[in-house]
């Protein structure tokens, strides 16, 4: 793996396996200092395709290392409007079958946001309580969007937006669609935490892979800071990490 320099930003580029040990290293340093002091490592999760290496690294480390989740709280970052838990495409089914059910962390500590919601402005006003409850978020890891979102923060997401209901953009229904098996049944709507809530986190780290990735990745990190592209506000964050497979990365040719 190798750190290069896109726009004013660092990001490290490698294969998947190595971008995977790395931010695999990040959560098993916090959850093993946060253990030494008898303290809750607080991590912020993400779903989709792209953090399904990463995830087996960490049950990898689990099942042959020893790693303990044991003092792991998560939060995710969003879930689809309507589904209820058990359906296979929810966040929360996704979660459990690719991470939580391989792990020793204790369920009452895993938080998804709700998807079947009678008030989802009160449930998205107690998902900041309890992140707030919990000390905040210590590692939060995003994915983007084909035009950049981060959670489900699509374009013109302000950087002042909290945990709330949303309204999905055509080019995520579109991109989501394969796995529902048409477009006419992915939900429309979401709950996300905000771009807020995800800057608040002490260590945000994005991982892209895939050339499908390249340009959002390229305006993301070197294009105007705006809500046109949310993932663009990590340029501001004082602790981000952009990690990149060489296709995402364009082979580093702007660094
Ligand atoms: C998922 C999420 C989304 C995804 C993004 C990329 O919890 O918040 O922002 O990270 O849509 O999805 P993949 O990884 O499937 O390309």
């Amino acid at each position: 793996m190798k750190t290069i320099t896109i726009g004013t930003q660092t990001a490290h580029v490698g294969e998947t396996a190595e971008l995977c040990r790395a931010l695999a290293d990040e959560v098993e340093t916090l959850l093993k200092e946060r253990a030494a002091e008898g303290r809750l490592a607080v991590l912020g999760l993400a779903t989709g395709s792209t953090p399904l290496p990463f995830y087996d690294e960490l049950i990898r480390r689990h099942r042959e290392e020893g790693l303990s989740f044991s003092n792991a709280v998560t939060f995710n970052l969003d879930e689809y409007e309507g589904l209820g838990r058990e359906h296979e495409r929810s966040y929360w089914h996704e979660m459990w079958c690719n991470l939580f059910d391989h792990l020793d962390i204790k369920a009452e500590n895993v938080s998804v946001p709700p998807s079947v919601s009678e008030d989802p402005d009160r449930d998205a006003a107690a998902y900041e309580e309890a992140i707030r409850e919990a000390g905040g978020i210590d590692w939060q890891l995003l994915g983007i969007g084909g035009e950049g979102h981060i959670g489900f923060n699509e374009k013109g997401s302000a950087i002042d937006t909290r945990t709330r209901r949303v309204t999905l953009a055509r080019k995520t229904i579109v991109d989501a669609a394969p796995g529902f098996g048409g477009e006419d049944k992915v939900p429309t709507h979401a709950i996300t935490m905000g771009v807020a809530t995800i800057l608040e986190a002490r260590r945000v780290v994005l991982m892209a892979r895939g050339a499908s990735k390249r340009e959002i990745v390229k305006r993301a990190m070197t294009g105007e800071v705006s809500s046109e592209v949310p993932a663009s506000f990590l340029q501001n964050h004082q602790n981000a990490g952009w990690f990149l497979d060489e296709e995402a990365a364009g082979s580093g040719s702007d660094a």
